[in-house]
């Protein structure tokens, strides 16, 4: 089998250095935790950035590179200009806001795209430096919109994928970018260009012919001499390794402990990155909505919301998370009581193990996105439900509601719809929360991610590659 060169912006592990020394953690977000067991299987490279090294000793660095190395990770340092100016700037003041239709969010004049250019063209040197014949390359999300065409610069007949995490949005949005036509042509140097859903498809393919007058045909698109392939893999998770969790000894002592502390309470979960597209402030006042309007529920209710800190050095996640901070206040201080609050908001990240034991505690899981990609966090859930009950509510503006079907779905703009559809999934039948889960679990489990990894290296395999150029 042919080696693997995974090629993200952030690695699977990010360096963290405080006051106890330095040390590598696990990095959160679906991209990272989802490709983590692939990578581990596969005899390949991870290139990609570390996090932030600059306050390291030297010693230090030798040994974050031990660490890395020993994981086949190929660390890519980005300068504190290309941190603030690649990562923070143009990937997530722009294109991240973009994606997810919050063109507002965008600085009025860009002044970070050299810098993302420049940032691109130093990943698609690094991997071709470790590219040896015959390796598959297979690059990941927005940060990296431009490496395909750079690789395919540099090395003309290697088989490049390349995969797009984020919703790629309506062509009326992405048309507003100023460097659109250089993004698309960025992307257009793989072989392969997979999406989430069908929906992301069909919008990049009418940016295509919009922006470069280039039309689909099925699946495949005639450019610069060779054909490009798109289509639709919704990303799973590593199902089994949930549910294993779920049956541990350990974790199931710690569903005890979560469940006692709330005996007389039912138990409601959210569990986001702090971002603003995760619906947070809504998804408390739907909450609010249900305490103030049904009495009977006040005192019977606890949620969990876990934030893990994110990107905090962008401006609008700073003031989102201000926002979400006075929400979680405001709706302690008029439902709290002297021995209990409604909302026990918790702002740092969680291993799996911890993760699962919350969501086999929970009765309702809330995930309402005002738009996301996929959303693994409603899939890990699922998984980690072997007692085959707990009620999903599922955002129709996150990737996962076209699989999910048997979620409750919600509008996540519409908080007295949440709030009905909140009630509705806490009074529940335990026949109709069996059913709804069973088909949800059968789902999870067989388009996990070995699925997601296999069939879109099958289908990369499969495009034809390129003729050699004739000088
Ligand atoms: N996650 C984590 N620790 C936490 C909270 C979340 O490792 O405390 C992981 C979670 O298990 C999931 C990922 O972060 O795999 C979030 O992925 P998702 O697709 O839901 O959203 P994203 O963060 O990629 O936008
Ligand atoms: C989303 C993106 C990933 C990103 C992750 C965490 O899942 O699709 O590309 O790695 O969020 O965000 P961060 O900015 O910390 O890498």
């Amino acid at each position: 089998m042919s080696r693997l060169l995974l090629v993200s912006n952030r690695l699977p592990v990010t360096v963290k250095a405080d006051k106890d020394g330095v040390s590598v953690v696990r990095s959160a977000g679906g991209l990272a935790t989802g490709l983590r067991g692939p990578h581990e299987r596969s005899g390949g490279l991870w290139i990609g950035w570390p996090g932030d090294v600059s306050r390291l000793t030297p010693q230090q660095r030798a040994s974050v590179e031990a660490q890395l190395a020993e994981l086949r990770c190929v660390p890519l340092y980005l300068s504190a200009s290309e941190v603030s100016r690649f990562y923070e700037g143009y990937s997530n003041r722009t294109l991240w806001p973009l994606c997810h239709y919050l063109i507002d969010r965008i600085p009025e004049q860009e002044r970070d795209w050299d810098v993302y250019r420049k940032v691109n063209e130093r990943f698609a040197d690094l991997v071709a430096r470790h590219y040896q014949p015959g390796d598959t390359i297979w690059v990941h999300d927005y940060q990296l919109m431009l490496v395909p065409a750079f690789l395919r610069a540099r090395l003309p007949q290697a088989r490049i994928g390349f995969f797009f995490h984020i919703p790629f949005p309506s062509s009326e949005i992405f048309r507003t970018l100023p460097h659109r036509a250089d993004l698309v042509r960025g992307l257009l140097g793989a072989d392969l260009i997979g999406f989430h859903t069908i929906t992301y498809v069909r919008h990049f393919s009418s940016t295509l012919m919009r922006l470069l007058g280039l039309e689909t045909v099925v699946d495949r698109v005639a450019y610069d001499g060779r054909e490009v392939r798109l289509g639709a893999f919704p990303m799973g998770i590593d199902a089994q390794a949930f549910e294993n969790l779920a049956k541990e000894p350990a974790v199931l002592e710690e569903v005890r402990t979560h469940r006692e502390k709330s005996s007389e309470l039912r138990l409601l979960l959210g569990v986001d990155r702090l971002d603003y597209t995760k619906g947070i402030p809504r998804r408390l006042l739907a909450v609010q909505r249900l305490l103030e309007r049904e009495p009977t529920w006040r005192g019977r209710l606890r949620f969990v919301q876990v934030a893990v800190p994110s990107r905090t050095a962008v401006a609008d996640y700073a003031a989102y998370r201000d926002k979400v901070d006075e929400l979680v206040g405001r709706i302690n201080g008029l439902y709290g009581s002297v021995h209990n609050v409604p909302v026990h908001y918790l702002y740092r990240s969680f291993n799996e193990r911890q993760l699962t034991a919350l969501y086999r505690a929970a009765d309702v899981m809330f995930v309402t996105p005002i738009r996301d990609g996929m959303n693994l966090v409603a899939k890990e859930f699922c998984a980690a439900r072997p007692d085959e009950d707990g009620v999903l509510v599922l955002s129709e503006f996150a990737g996962a509601a076209d699989e999910m079907g048997d979620a409750v779905m919600v509008n996540p703009y519409d908080v007295e719809g949440m709030a009905d559809a909140l009630e509705a999934a806490l009074e529940m039948p335990e026949e109709e929360r069996r059913t709804r889960m069973r088909n949800l679990r059968a789902r999870v489990k067989e388009y996990d991610v070995h699925w997601w990894v296999r069939s879109f290296l099958d289908e990369l395999q499969a495009t034809p590659t390129p003729p050699p150029r004739v000088e």
